[in-house]
């Protein structure tokens, strides 16, 4: 018998909670970083803290599911074009720029008027891509966003709020952070979703393929407010050095979860709550789904 059942009856969901603060920003996708309304609220914001952030989106021309899936056209441009479009608009990056091995993706990067940084081939991930590109920049950064270039519909907002997240004096223990939207009931049990649930001052207290917290009746509990992870990372500079160096742990190894070594080595991590839909392109037939999707809401 499943441990884990989803039922279709169980897909209404609740979320009329009281942490979406800001709405209704990108064609009609609500956002609300909780982070964010902080900053604009909270007396003891000095504004100096951890002051200037970099957004880096790691890209690369292999890939075993989708091949050059950069450069696939999403409604007449690149996808990588549209995330570095969306990147630029973001108030909180002093700069952004593309790490790449590949010169098919630097040159049509360059075309478009992006900034690219030229990375080894052996990086192993996008955070090593970042790590490297990070150290090959001529300015001094407190702050990297790891943008990832398969969320062509990634909002401003919701990268200004990950590296404000870190900016804030109230949270200056956290070394990494960021983003979670809710989850639909749906997807409870799909392990690709990840989920996540954090402390009462929003801190992560894990990240897992299962569903967390798991109701006691075996089922997906459609009054709850489970949240889903969103692939946006923000560091530290000093810790994305370190990140990298950081042996694998026990718990990270079982799930398959980079992001849970962070907390396995006690280091702090803040998470935002936005209101997104996630679009990511993953194959060749997300791109037309993401067209369909632009069409409807009157994107180009
Ligand atoms: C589990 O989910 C049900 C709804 O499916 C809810 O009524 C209940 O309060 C939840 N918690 C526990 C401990 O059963
Ligand atoms: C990315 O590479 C780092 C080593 O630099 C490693 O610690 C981490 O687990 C890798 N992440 C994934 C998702 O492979």
């Amino acid at each position: 018998m499943a441990i884990c059942e989803s039922s279709s009856a169980q897909s209404g969901t609740n979320s009329e909670k009281s942490w979406w603060i800001l709405h209704g920003l990108v064609a009609g996708a609500a956002i609300a970083a909780a982070a964010a309304s902080y900053v604009a609220l909270s007396p003891r914001w000095y504004g100096k803290f951890r002051s200037r952030a970099v957004g880096i989106i790691p890209a690369r021309f292999a890939s075993s599911r989708f091949q050059g899936k950069p450069l696939v056209q999403i409604l007449g441009k690149p996808m990588i074009q549209r995330t570095w479009e969306r990147a630029k608009m973001a108030g909180t990056l002093d700069h952004v720029v593309v790490a790449t091995d590949d010169e098919k993706i630097a040159e049509c990067c360059r075309g478009f008027g992006a900034d690219v940084i030229m990375t080894s081939e052996s990086c192993r991930n996008g955070t090593e891509r970042c790590n490297e590109a990070l150290q090959k920049l001529e300015k001094k950064y407190d702050i990297v966003v790891n943008i990832q270039g398969d969320e062509p519909l990634i909002e401003p907002e919701i990268i200004d709020g990950v590296v404000q997240a870190l900016q804030l004096q109230r949270a200056p223990d956290a070394v990494f952070s960021t983003a979670v939207t809710s989850l639909k009931p749906e997807d409870g049990c799909d392990p690709n979703r990840v989920k996540c649930v954090v402390d009462n001052r929003g801190y992560a207290i894990y990240f897992s393929r299962g569903l967390i917290p798991y109701n006691k009746s075996g089922k997906v509990n459609p009054d709850f407010p489970y949240m889903l992870h969103l692939g946006i990372q923000s560091f530290d500079t000093k810790f994305l050095k370190i990140y990298p160096e950081l042996p694998p742990t026990p718990l990270q190894l079982e799930e398959d979860l980079e992001q849970l070594k962070v907390l396995e080595n006690g280091y702090k991590m803040k998470v935002i709550k936005v209101d997104h839909d996630a679009h990511g392109v993953d194959t060749p037939e997300d791109v037309e789904k993401i067209e369909s999707l632009m069409r409807e809401r009157n994107l180009s």
